[in-house]
């Protein structure tokens, strides 16, 4: 597995490749890898010849320097378990690789960046976003492949690639569940037995929602009916529940006609958990 620390580096191998008529996916990283991250490249492997993993601590798409700080790290860890999964190559550049010191340029997609996490933790996904068209632009991947889990991520990135005609192909990976249907997450290791258990009302939720919207409940009555659903599990410290345009993530109306999303948010202890699922009307 090739290291590359410079962008130049990555341009060439992608390069190298592309000219012997293989496919290169990437898959970006903020390192600090779980088995999550290794579904993401499993998929990409199944779909491509080449795959490049880049690994990036993203400062500008932290709020707080404090949570930059406290970002965990592990390079040589990461490292063991990529090139055990067989990628041809890391890109894991410095800050001052990736950013020039006089830059003033950023992407950000309009309405989905001021939604739901958006506006929860203003300027992210302008990070996001900018970070993002940079690793694309630096690469030149064919394909890239983000999770399902991070819903609004994915959606910020699709739908930047198509309004900037980005000649990338996106891939979202379904979340990957244990067998009870819990989503994995490499939180999930901090809850108590009792706690795990109780986080199973999550998926249970989605099922319920899903069958609603194929019986063609309406938006507002919905995000109730999952929240009286969730409060049956009283460990469940419900943060938050959401339905909204899978698509565009805007609010929906009161007859459902088009697939949603359905996003939660929920404490287990002090483990916050959160998991999602796309539901079509009938
Ligand atoms: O999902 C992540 O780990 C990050 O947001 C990403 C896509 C690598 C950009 O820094």
């Amino acid at each position: 597995m090739k290291i590359c620390r410079t962008k130049q580096d990555i341009r060439d191998t992608v390069q190298r490749f592309q000219a012997a008529g293989e496919s290169v996916a990437l898959v970006p990283t903020m390192g600090y890898l779980h088995e999550g991250h290794m579904t993401l490249v499993r998929s990409a492997k199944a779909n491509a010849v080449r795959v490049i993993v880049s690994i990036f601590v993203n400062p500008t798409q932290f709020g707080e320097a404090a949570d930059l700080a406290a970002y965990p790290r592990d390079e040589a860890r990461d490292f063991k378990m990529l090139e055990t999964e067989g990628v041809d190559a890391v890109f894991c550049p410095a800050v001052e690789e990736m950013y020039h010191p006089l830059k003033q340029t950023t992407v950000l997609t309009e309405d989905l960046d001021k939604v739901l996490m958006g506006a929860l933790r203003p300027g992210h996904f302008k990070g996001v976003c900018t970070v993002v068209t940079k690793l694309f632009n630096i690469t030149g991947a064919d394909k890239a492949f983000f999770g399902e889990k991070d819903y609004q991520q994915l959606q910020v990135i699709k739908t930047m690639v198509r309004d900037l005609d980005m000649p990338i192909e996106i891939i979202g990976v379904p979340t990957v569940r244990d067998v009870d249907g819990l989503a994995m997450s490499s939180r999930n290791v901090r809850l108590t037995p009792e706690d795990r258990q109780a986080a199973l009302i999550l998926n249970k939720a989605l099922a319920f929602a899903d069958y609603e919207v194929s019986d063609g409940r309406t938006g507002p009555d919905l995000e109730q009916e999952i929240r009286d659903f969730i409060a049956r599990e009283p460990r469940a410290k419900l943060e938050s529940v959401d339905v909204r345009d899978a698509e565009t993530l805007a609010e929906v109306p009161s007859t459902i006609t088009r697939p949603v999303v359905i996003l939660l948010a929920a404490r287990f202890g002090d483990v916050l958990l959160i998991d999602q699922r796309v539901a079509n009307p009938a």
